[in-house]
């Protein structure tokens, strides 16, 4: 039998103009780790100045140190809580204070964890929210009059849980889909002030919390060929698309939702055992051994 064909992931700068974010300022919410943190290294690569939100200060400092020593750009770390927006309101004056102006947003904090709806308290699905969908709604709130002055543009972290009744993730999924509004309404409102705001939904993303969560141990072989593309997908993957969506050459783009999956959208399968998940939630607690079912 022919083996299946896999593209490797390219790094952009293989393919974009070295100096392409020179002189541009990038604030990413939950840029000090995962997908986040590597959209932000590409984009310093290209010679974006970053400023990267989280709550753990500590972490987010030395993620900060870590990316200037990569990237030889800049980066500062401007802790906050997306639930709060005073923390971010904060968070964006130490950004202008230290490079003047913000140019590019990315709203990529969130958190998730997986549960039955019969298993999830209100304040566990509100939680989920907060940081998801408000926590986007104060980042751009806190930072939508600086991105006007520069015409710049909004690229929010979606995900494709909400595009079938995905189970066990009700709460990420109810969030994502209302981001996706929000986005839309978004760029319909801040297209006349020259301002763009797109999504990329991202597939299952190698190194990841994310990734560690959705698939069952020892079940990655058959993940991989669900997946059209032949392999899950690499941070790298992400920022590609967050490179073109913030570049010129997407200038007529906004209010789209850019899947970045390498096609599974296309081919759904349930990833939990169908109907057992939904019936008997103890029967494969074993596939998911960190998780809070
Ligand atoms: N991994 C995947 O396969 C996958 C697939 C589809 C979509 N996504 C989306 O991609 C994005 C990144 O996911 P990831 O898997 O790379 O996860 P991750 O490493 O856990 O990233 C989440 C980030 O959000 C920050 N964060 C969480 N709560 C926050 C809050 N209240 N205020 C400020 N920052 C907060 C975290 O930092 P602190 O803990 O320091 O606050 C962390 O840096 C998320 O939007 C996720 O939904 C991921």
């Amino acid at each position: 039998m022919t083996e299946p064909y896999k593209h490797k992931a390219v790094p952009a700068l293989d393919v974009f103009k070295p100096d392409l974010f020179k002189d541009k300022v990038v604030f990413v919410t939950g840029g000090g780790s995962g997908i986040c943190y590597g959209v932000t290294e590409t984009l310093m690569r290209f010679g974006a100045k970053a400023a990267i939100v989280g709550r753990k200060a500590e972490r987010l400092r030395a993620a900060a140190q870590q990316l200037e020593r990569d990237t030889k750009s800049k980066a500062i770390a401007t802790p906050g809580d997306v639930r709060k927006i005073e923390t971010i309101q904060h968070a964006v004056k130490q950004t202008l204070d230290a490079f003047g102006k913000i140019d590019f947003v990315i709203c990529g904090a969130a958190g998730n964890f997986m549960a039955p709806i019969e298993g999830l308290s209100s304040n566990a699905f509100r939680a989920v929210v907060e940081i998801d969908l408000i926590g986007t709604f104060n980042t751009v709130r806190a930072t939508m009059e600086e991105v006007k002055k520069n015409h710049g543009s909004y690229v929010h972290i979606s995900a494709t849980l909400h595009y079938s009744g995905l189970p066990w993730q009700s709460a990420a999924s109810s969030a994502k889909a209302g981001i996706d509004a929000f986005s839309a309404a978004l760029a319909v409102e801040l297209g006349p002030f020259g301002v763009r705001s797109n999504c990329i939904a991202p597939g299952l993303i190698a190194g990841t919390e994310g990734a560690d969560r959705l698939v069952p141990q020892g079940q990655e072989e058959m993940a991989q060929g669900f997946i059209p593309m032949q392999r899950i997908g690499q941070k790298e993957d992400i920022a590609n698309a967050a490179v073109f969506l913030f570049s010129e050459a997407a200038s007529w783009v906004t209010g789209q939702i850019l899947v970045v999956d390498g096609g599974s959208v296309h081919f759904r399968g349930p990833f939990l055992p169908y109907p057992d998940a939904v019936m008997d939630t103890q029967s494969f607690k074993s596939l998911f051994p960190g998780s809070k079912m």
